[in-house]
Order: structure tokens, then sequence, then C-alpha cells
């Protein structure tokens, strides 16, 4: 049988435990990927911790990851276009990543020159940025401001907008400052005071919640009300009358292939990762949850 990175629970990083688990065969229009590299995000250490138990219920012995990369095992019924052996990327909306053989209904192929680690790095983020972006309709000229513009789903939204021709305000810590502005964002520290930062840069058309939560009042009072203000994962959404935007097979199909091309060409850049053994799951949430790492982590299989 092979391994996984199994909760055991909802608890601290320990519940992780890596495990013997069945190998589950591909369904109809499903691929079985032998996985490289897997995504941690932050909806996973939620998700564990049980933050999301109501809204996300997960089954006993879950196995989180909701982005991986790795070479095609097994192909299900209906699928076309992908081989064995083939090498691809793939967003987990059913999650299973951190473990040696996920199955996938979302995924594209990874090019040569995109690493598996980009490759794991890429799904989540890139989907929820150009859902995002989609959902707010934001056209060239107008003026965004990003909430998180640092983040794994800021930064590809930074690049997605600045090359639609939007004006990007992205609201980051210091330590991202020049990256925002590396990317074509003009940056505002977040934090008290933000709003004001924000005003004295000019109008704002429609606001990018990227950051998490505590934004919301700052972002409506900006945009002249909740009508074009989009959060990813503020529990408060509703309090304002703000959308929540969810991760759906349609929210932004074809995410996957137009971003890898974009990787493969050298014209996207991610948030700055590194890598751990995917046995090492439970170290790696833990480091996460620390705060002391400032970089993402991707889960590795050798
Ligand atoms: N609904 C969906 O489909 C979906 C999909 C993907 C992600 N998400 C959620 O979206 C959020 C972002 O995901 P991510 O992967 O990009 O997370 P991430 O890489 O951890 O980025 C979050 C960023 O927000 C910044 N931030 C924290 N407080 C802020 C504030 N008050 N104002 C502005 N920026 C602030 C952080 O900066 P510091 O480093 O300075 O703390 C960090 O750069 C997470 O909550 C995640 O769970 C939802």
């Amino acid at each position: 049988m092979p391994n996984a990175v199994v909760m055991t629970g909802y608890g601290p990083p320990e519940v992780l435990k890596w495990a013997q688990v069945p190998l589950t065969e591909p369904g109809q229009g499903q691929i079985r990927i032998k996985v490289k590299a897997a995504g941690i995000s932050p909806t996973d250490l939620a998700l564990r911790a049980g933050y999301l138990k109501d809204a996300i219920p997960l089954p006993p012995n879950a196995v989180l990851g909701y982005e991986a990369a790795g070479a095609v095992d097994a192909v299900g019924s209906g699928v076309t276009g992908t081989s064995i052996g083939d090498a691809v990327s793939a967003l987990l909306f059913s999650i299973g990543g951190y473990a040696e053989y996920a199955i996938a209904s979302i995924w594209t192929r990874k090019p040569d020159t995109v690493s598996w680690i980009d490759a794991a790095a890429l799904p989540t983020s890139a989907e929820a940025a150009i859902g995002v972006l989609r959902q707010l309709d934001v056209k060239s000229g107008e003026t965004l401001l990003l909430f998180g513009g640092g983040g794994s789903v800021g930064i590809i939204a930074t690049q997605l907008a600045v090359a639609q021709g939007i004006k990007v305000i992205s609201a980051v810590g210091e330590h991202d400052e020049a990256l925002a502005r590396e990317l074509g964002a003009t940056p505002v520290r977040y934090g008290a005071g933000v709003a004001d930062r924000v005003r004295a840069l000019g109008a704002v058309d429609a606001v990018f919640d990227a950051a998490g939560q505590g934004v919301l009042a700052d972002a409506t009072a900006l945009a002249g009300g909740p009508g074009r203000v989009i959060t990813l994962s503020d529990p408060a959404a509703a309090d304002f009358g703000v959308t929540l935007s969810q991760p759906t097979p349609d929210r932004a199909p074809g995410a996957l292939d137009e971003t890898i091309a974009l990787l493969a060409d050298g014209r996207l850049r991610l948030r700055a990762h590194q890598t751990t053994p995917m046995q090492q799951a439970a170290e790696a949430h833990r480091q996460l949850e620390s705060g002391n790492v400032h970089e993402r982590i991707i889960l590795t299989l050798s």
C-alpha cells in the first residue's frame, strides 16, 4: 500500500501522520498522479486545526493538500489528451495532495522548463487570483486595491492585473514593499492608517482582499461600498455585504493552462518557497504556524 500524510483528527500539527492508505482508482474524467511535490496552503492549516470543520467537514483519516505535481500513473474513463507518464500540475478541489498518489479532476501539462516544485506551488493561488480578477471585472485603466499583495495569491494577482493595464495599489508589510514595486504595483504599508495612505494615491475602483481577514471595513469605505469588493477568506464578508469567493470548478476554468504557460516563459513569478520532505509535513505545519518562516513550504517526495 502507498503512504500519505493522514490527518488523524483535528488539532495541532502532530495529528499529521505518515501512514499507509489504500490506492484509489481514478473515476470518470479523473487521473491518478504519482506525486513529486505538493503545496501547503494557509487553508490546509485552518482545516487541520478544525477552524473550518462546519464549512468543510473532513472524513476520518483525511489527506490534506489542494495542489500537487507529478507524473500521471493511471487514467480514468473519458479522459482524453493525457497519457500515463505525462508530467502534470493539478488542482485538487477534493484535497489529497500530501500523498504518494493523488486523484485529480483538474490538471494541466507541466512544461519541461517548469520545476516540479513550481508546478506544485502554482495551482490554488493561480486559480484564486484569476477567479477573483474575473469576478471583479477590473478593466484596463482602472485602479485595483489589493490587500495581501505579498502573499501567494497576491503576487500572481498583481502580475496578471498589471499585465492587463490595471493600476495596482498593493497593501503589504514592510518586507514586501520592494517586491510589490518590482512587480509593477504601488505599495502602501498595511495596518493602522492604511485607508489614508491609499486615499493619498487617488480613487479605488475595486478591492481584492487576499490578506485573510480584518481589512473589509477599509475596503468597503475605499471602494464606496461592497459591490466591487471580494474577499478570499474573511468570515465577516456577509456582515459587510462583501462577496466571499469560493473555489469552484467554474470560477476560473483554464487558469492553470494560462499561468503555467506564463511560468514556462519566465513571465510569472511565484512567492518564494522552500521545500521539506513530505514525511515531515507536521514539522512544516509547525514552522508555518510559528510565523518564523516568511516563505511558502512545498512538500517533496523523492
Ligand atoms: N477562497 C479561495 O478560493 C482561496 C484560495 C486560495 C487562498 N485562499 C485564502 O486566501 C488568503 C490568502 O492566501 P495566500 O495563499 O496568498 O496566503 P499568504 O501567502 O499567506 O498571503 C497572505 C498575505 O497577506 C498579508 N497580510 C496579512 N495581514 C494583512 C493586512 N492586514 N493587510 C494586507 N495584507 C496582509 C500577509 O503579509 P505578512 O507576510 O506581512 O503577514 C501575506 O503576504 C488565505 O486566507 C487563504 O486561506 C482562499
